[in-house]
């Protein structure tokens, strides 16, 4: 005999409204989007935004596989696939879910127009105030070529297949605007440079190479952002490696990124990433090298500190290894397995003492800077527990200014105002709000440098030093030990001068 029962279905208009609430924003929606046109083989991908006041709109359309009717249907049903279901290896989709929910999400009105290389267009839309509006809570997904404007149908003329998205009603990102609202287009075009900057981080491994996919957002190209600088040689990663956790493979590769001062500050900025240098520190996990976290700690235990900011981990999974990591609905969670905490944790430990020692190192040269008086411009002093700065009378520029003065006392009365004024505890406290917030000396001008080099250079031959002897003294002097490639070719300079 069978069971006894009650159908029980969900109300149309009530779960569309609570699958709203998933907690997409725009830049994460549109990413999941963009997974689908992936997995569908898509060369291309055109997001398009455009500002209308409340008639703004969102297209994203791709030249992948498309959909026939049949598959449309099937593909607009919530959970068109279960998560249970084994995908293949490319497949960037798990839930069956994205495209219904990161559409609605952001939109009240869903339209989806795809075509195959051998079925013409089909049309299918979830909107959601029409399904309230019946007061039915039946699933009606509306079908038909009226649904779109004659310029909306000839989107896919000119390609042989793919599919496109159309967001209307976009509630959450323009509500009831009007079209001359000057501070809602403001904010449109802003969340379109997020969603540039979430994209260009989120897909950077599909960006580049041979079988790049381009993505092409209001016609502009996104270019890739890459957290590990693969591509300079100012980094050198540790051996990657694979660990195993209930027999799924998984990679993992620690990187140190390079100190400031040896990057320019043009890639130091891009590198810092869309979150900003100290956020951006920890673990990348990629599936299927979709990134779904850019930089955390996953709950090891530690703590976001600028000085372990220079470390980036990969982890690579699989998407078999999805239920493992319990990866959520929007893709941008992933927990280690258990089993993995372990191994984990040392990675992390080696990466973080590695990227701090960097800090280390640098505070070491300048406390060494400060401790030899022969070299350094600055001394650091303590007096009676109290810390006093003071400018090393012995240093070639300074003696030798100080020697040829006709008249010392005004000269001395100004060293001694400099000393006794260095603005240290306002020093102090930028710094420990941003520690990379001071510019490196002579960042900018290195004709300065190598004017101030040759100065010192000319006060040491005067004081009676030799050549050689004077530059091993610049190489080893602050600030153009910073700077050994403008040395090198400053003493090159000295070298043939001497040879004419
Ligand atoms: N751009 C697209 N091109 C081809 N097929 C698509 C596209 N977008 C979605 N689909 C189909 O719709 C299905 C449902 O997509 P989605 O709701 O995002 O769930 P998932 O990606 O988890 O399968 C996909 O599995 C795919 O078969
Ligand atoms: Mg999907």
């Amino acid at each position: 005999m069978p069971p006894d029962y009650d159908i029980a279905s969900p109300g149309a208009a009530e779960l569309f409204e609570s699958l709203r609430a998933l907690g997409y924003d725009l830049p994460t929606a549109i990413a999941d989007i963009i997974d689908n046109s992936i997995s569908a083989s898509a060369r291309n991908v055109w997001i398009d935004m455009t500002w209308s006041g409340a008639n703004s709109r969102v297209t994203i359309r791709d030249d992948g596989t498309g959909m026939t009717d049949d598959m449309l249907v099937n593909a607009m049903r919530p959970g068109s696939l279960s998560p249970l279901e084994v995908r293949a290896a490319s497949d960037l989709g798990r839930f069956g879910l994205g495209m219904k929910t990161a559409s609605v999400s952001q939109c009240r009105c869903l339209t989806v127009m795809s075509k195959t290389e051998t079925t013409p267009p089909a049309i299918r839309r979830w909107d959601l105030d029409y399904i309230a509006s019946t007061g039915t809570g039946e699933w009606r997904l509306l079908k038909g070529a009226d649904l779109l404007a004659a310029s909306d149908l000839c989107l896919l003329d000119e390609q042989r297949r793919g599919t496109v998205l159309f967001w209307d009603r976009l509630d959450h990102l323009v509500g009831n605007t009007s079209t001359d609202d000057e501070i809602a287009q403001k904010h449109f075009r802003e969340r379109a440079d997020a969603v540039r900057d979430h994209l260009a981080m989120v897909f950077h491994r599909f960006l580049r190479g041979r079988n790049a996919i381009r993505l092409h957002l209001n016609g502009r190209l996104v270019q890739p952002w890459d957290p590990f600088l693969e591509d300079s040689d100012t980094v050198d990663p540790m051996p990657a490696e694979t660990l195993s956790a209930n027999g799924e493979g998984v990679e993992v590769k620690v990187f140190i990124l390079p100190h400031h001062t040896r990057i320019s500050p043009e890639a130091h900025a891009a590198a810092a990433g869309p979150r900003g240098w100290n956020a951006h520190q920890g673990f990348y996990i990629y599936r299927n090298k979709r990134l779904l976290v850019a930089g955390d700690w996953l709950g090891l235990g530690f703590q976001k500190e600028e000085h372990f900011k220079l470390a980036r981990i990969r982890i690579d999974l699989a998407n078999s290894s999805d239920l493992l990591w319990q990866i959520d609905v929007k893709k941008s969670r992933a927990r280690p397995p258990a089993a993995l905490r372990r191994d984990l944790l040392r990675l992390a430990r080696t990466a973080r003492s590695q990227a701090s020692s960097i800090y280390r190192h640098r505070g070491k040269i300048i406390q060494r800077s400060l401790g030899r008086s022969d070299v350094f411009l600055w001394n650091h002093v303590v007096k009676r527990g109290k810390t006093f700065y003071k400018i090393n009378r012995d240093h070639p520029l300074v003696s030798k200014v100080l020697d040829t003065a006709e008249d010392k006392a005004p000269l001395r009365a100004l060293l001694e105002l400099i000393e006794q004024t260095v603005p240290a505890p306002l020093i102090v406290i930028n710094n420990a709000e941003t520690p990379d917030g001071f510019g490196r000396p002579f960042e900018d001008s290195p004709a300065q440098l190598t004017k101030a080099m040759d100065e010192v250079f000319r006060a040491l031959i005067e004081d009676g030093h030799d050549k050689p002897d004077a530059a091993r003294a610049i190489v080893a002097m602050e600030p153009f030990n910073l700077f050994p490639e403008l040395v090198a070719v400053f003493l090159e300079g000295k070298a043939a001068e001497a040879a004419k």
